[in-house]
């Protein structure tokens, strides 16, 4: 019998987020952005549980855009790091694949090739990762337009670099930046917005938001649990208690032996560790929860198990179900104990962990 250390999917709480996303879009299209494996939860089911809300997908890459097409979905799909070759530009084009072009030799394998996909152009109106300067803007629409490329040019794109910060000054530099370095092409679209955007208040969010963390219920704002913002979390991760013992005080458990029991505690081992993706550096006082009550962590969590002080739940037992997070123990927590962010958790739950899908 195999383990039952798995990852839940609750695929109608996503679609209740992406439903969230667009009541706080306003005007504005919502595209799910579905990349890194729809940021753990398996694009597959991801998308097809979308299909009947989501008018586009975003991802990093053409991989990631030809599993959307696997799974038999035919909504245009945008490429936020455009392409890596002139060949992807053919592919992009049957496939109604809409790269987001962000550097010249995009633009020249653009040149290069017969094949004519649409596109977008991304602005960098501050985060500095990628895209072109809001002062080159005029030139690489003129050198696109001269290409014949009219009707394809949909539009600009930039990201946030703070928009998970209220406090920020920057999310608001930034929308006035792209504004003005757009505003002689008021007939193309706009689409600005992580989830974090859809929380800042008064944030235009244009044509096209790209909501990807909320969808599966982690907060994109510091400081705020995802169910502190009305989002659901949609995995579920639980691992078997296997064992439970006494341990006395002055005894310490696992390596490093680094917790020592400062009174007489009843601890549990439960079936998960750093090989399955649960943070390495989650420490002590994690919480954890089984049957619905919280739990934490004690000592290092080891590669295939970690350890419970099952104090907080003196009923549970061998083979009960211990909830790493999920509905009791939100993702946020953990990775605020971890020194991480939920998008770091969701996306490394690594292939031993089955997916079950609900
Ligand atoms: C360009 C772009 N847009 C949208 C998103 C979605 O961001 P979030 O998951 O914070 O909503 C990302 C994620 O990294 C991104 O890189």
């Amino acid at each position: 019998m195999p383990r039952s250390t798995v990852a839940r999917i609750d695929l109608a709480a996503l679609r209740r987020n992406f439903q969230t996303a667009c009541n706080r879009a306003g005007k504005a299209r919502v595209m799910a952005v579905v990349k890194a494996d729809g940021y753990g939860h398996g694009i597959g089911p991801v998308v097809s549980a979308l299909d009947s809300l989501a008018p586009k997908f975003a991802v990093a890459c053409l991989e990631e855009a030809r599993a959307i097409r696997a799974a038999s979905l035919v909504q245009p799909v945008v490429l936020l790091q455009g392409v890596h070759s002139g060949a992807d530009i053919d592919e992009c084009a049957r496939n109604e694949f809409e790269p987001v072009f962000h550097c010249p030799q995009q633009l020249e394998w653009l040149e290069r090739s017969d094949a004519r996909p649409v596109f977008w152009l991304k602005v960098n109106s501050g985060m500095n990762r990628l895209g072109f300067h809001p002062d080159d803007l005029a030139g690489v629409v003129n050198r696109v337009l001269a290409m014949g490329e009219d009707q394809r040019l949909l539009g600009f794109v930039t990201h946030f670099a703070c928009a998970d910060d209220p406090d920020s000054p920057m999310t608001a530099e930034q929308t006035s930046v792209f504004e003005q370095a757009t505003a002689s092409f008021p007939e193309r679209m706009k689409s600005v917005g992580n989830s974090a955007a859809h929380f800042v208040p008064g944030q235009p969010l244009f044509d096209w938001s790209r909501p990807g963390i909320m969808l599966y219920g982690g907060s994109p704002v510091i400081g705020k649990t995802g169910p502190e913002l009305g989002l659901e979390p949609v995995m579920s991760l639980e691992a078997p208690l296997i064992s439970t013992r006494m341990v006395p005080a002055g005894e310490s458990v696992g390596y490093g032996a680094g917790w020592v029991a400062d009174r007489d505690i009843r601890m549990g081992m439960v079936a998960i560790g750093y090989g399955d993706g649960y943070p390495r550096h989650a420490g002590t006082n994690t919480p954890a929860a089984i049957n619905g009550q919280r739990i934490r962590l004690i000592g290092r969590v080891s590669m295939d198990m970690l350890a419970v002080d099952l104090t907080g739940a003196p009923e549970a037992k061998e083979g009960d179900s211990v909830e790493l997070w999920g509905r009791t123990v939100s993702v946020d927590e953990v990775a605020a104990c971890a020194g991480t962010i939920s998008y770091e958790l969701l996306t490394g739950i690594t292939a031993r962990v089955p997916r079950h899908y609900g």
